[in-house]
């Protein structure tokens, strides 16, 4: 039988999930040579928050970071999270900037894109998916995996082959919340496996204590590969640890053998990174808690919700703001709870709860109610349509969001002339997810960690008359909101899952 394979995420998701992304290329460098010579499946090493990270905290450049770290680590396949037409932000970008953007990452030497959509809907993918083998590289296809009536193991496997149809050239179910249990693992993994001929890899998370058990499921029904990464970076929020997963599989006919020296002593490097990254870790995240089973809202959000409703004076709502999400959920057509929809679902539910159901929308719930993100998983609720629709005055969409979306490059290089910054291809397409903080690098300007407490740094903003929404960030998984909400002023906090 085939022995199992591992990715190995510390370089990226180990430390996005537990140490507010905030590893440093320096801090990775020593590494390498040791996680390369493992034979990994996979690095993870790049995508995800990490690219908002190095511009807004670590003053790097992105793109350099995978020069250095292909050359530190030239051998294993280096792969990337990308949020498909969103690229790594949280609102959808015209096609030629996500191609482009596709096309700096493949030139640096990128070799995988882990490519997901928080709503699955393959609309979302194609042209990321499509640039990606244009570009000859491997498009990876994300199915995010989540729970509701209509996320049966049926409507996975079908969107599974979807992504196949695509020209996905793997499969992989990303179980962001880590919610996935050993029994859903083996059915998923059973079904995929008869459906599709591609690799099928399992990507989950600690935070409920289920991964690795599900890990060992997973692998029992013939998953190709399992995603781990290294304690102290490892376990909680993020990926189970590499030698964990291989004492649980000691004597499985699949277990890989994988050098316990090297991983040793990427361990006693890592210990002394995690130190130096004290600031950023916690140990909320370090724990297993099964909350989020209860809830399905990632962990960290639970906590940071409880803050952000007693900062506004409704602490004693809490309960009824929790039982309100699932309610908003389904009325939106099941969405799953991940970046973005997670804080737009609490968001709502906060509003719902604070002024009377559907009383008061943000302008995030509109768009999706209006079909802006893309096809929910199951039907918007048709009073919710409705309602939306009056009082936006604007008709749902049923095209492909990206369809709306004017070309972007031109206008990016006009406005990089315009201020003097370079207008090459890698500049645009930084400065057209974070054009603050691309300007600041170029210009040599240091960031500044920003103290605890709201400090607005104002990108990605949303305007509606009733409701104001501006994003600033404390690290690059938490996002605080100031909502304006008929002259007052509402802080909310919401966290990025990876
Ligand atoms: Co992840």
């Amino acid at each position: 039988m085939k022995r199992v394979e591992f990715t190995n995420t510390v370089l990226r998701d180990g430390h996005q999930s537990l140490a507010a992304t905030r590893m440093r290329t320096e801090q990775m460098l020593p590494a390498l040579a040791d996680l390369d010579a493992l034979g990994f499946y996979q690095l993870e090493t790049w995508g995800g928050a990490t690219i908002d990270s190095c511009l807004r905290y670590l003053g790097e450049n992105p793109f350099e970071r995978i020069s250095a770290l292909k050359k530190g680590a030239p051998k294993t396949p280096h792969g990337m999270l990308l949020r498909g037409q969103n690229i790594v932000q949280y609102t959808s970008f015209p096609d030629d900037v996500v191609e482009a953007f596709i096309r700096c990452t493949a030139n640096r030497g990128m070799d995988v894109l882990r490519i997901f959509d928080a709503l699955n809907d393959p609309r979302n993918l194609e042209t990321s998916i499509r640039a990606t083998l244009a570009a000859g590289k491997q498009a990876r296809g994300e199915i995010c995996y989540t729970i509701s009536p209509v996320h049966t193991v049926e409507a996975f496997v079908q969107f599974g082959e979807d992504l196949v149809d695509l020209g996905s050239q793997s499969v992989s179910i990303k179980d962001m919340a880590g919610l996935i249990t050993p029994k859903v693992a083996y059915d998923l993994v059973s079904a995929l496996k008869k459906r599709v001929s591609v690799p099928i890899i399992l990507h989950s998370h600690d935070t409920a204590g289920l991964a690795a058990s599900s890990y060992l499921a997973a692998i029992e029904a013939g998953v190709d590969v399992v995603e781990t990464s290294i304690v102290p970076f490892a376990n909680g929020t993020s990926q189970p640890d590499t030698l964990r997963m291989m004492a649980l599989l000691e004597g499985h006919p699949r277990c890989p053998d994988y050098n316990r020296e090297r991983l040793a002593r990427l361990r006693a490097h890592f210990e002394t990174v995690y130190a130096e990254l004290k600031a950023f870790t916690s140990p909320a995240n370090e724990r297993v808690d099964v909350d989020i089973l209860t809830y399905q809202v990632p962990g960290g959000m639970l906590s940071n919700f409880r803050n952000q409703l007693k900062e506004q004076g409704m602490a004693e709502r809490y309960d009824e703001v929790l039982k309100e999400m699932p309610v908003v959920r389904a009325a939106l057509g099941y969405i799953p709870l991940v970046t973005p929809t997670s804080q737009i679902v609490g968001t709502q539910a906060m509003l719902n709860v604070k002024f009377g159901r559907w009383k008061m929308f943000s302008q995030p719930a509109q768009d999706v109610v209006l079909g802006k993100y893309g096809k929910t998983p199951g039907p918007v609720d048709k009073e919710l349509l409705v309602l939306v629709e009056k009082q936006s005055g604007k008709k749902a969409v049923t095209i492909r969001p990206a369809d709306l979306l004017e070309p972007g490059m031109p206008a990016l290089r006009d406005k990089l002339k315009e201020k003097g910054l370079p207008e090459d291809d890698e500049t645009a397409v930084l400065f057209a997810m974070f054009p603050v903080e691309t300007e600041k690098l170029l210009r040599g300007e240091k960031p500044v960690e920003p103290k605890s407490g709201l400090q607005d740094h104002g990108t990605a903003g949303r305007q509606d008359k009733a409701v104001s929404m501006r994003t600033t960030s404390i690290h690059a998984r938490a996002k605080k909101y100031v909502m304006h909400i008929e002259g007052q002023k509402h802080n909310v906090e919401v966290e990025e899952v990876a």
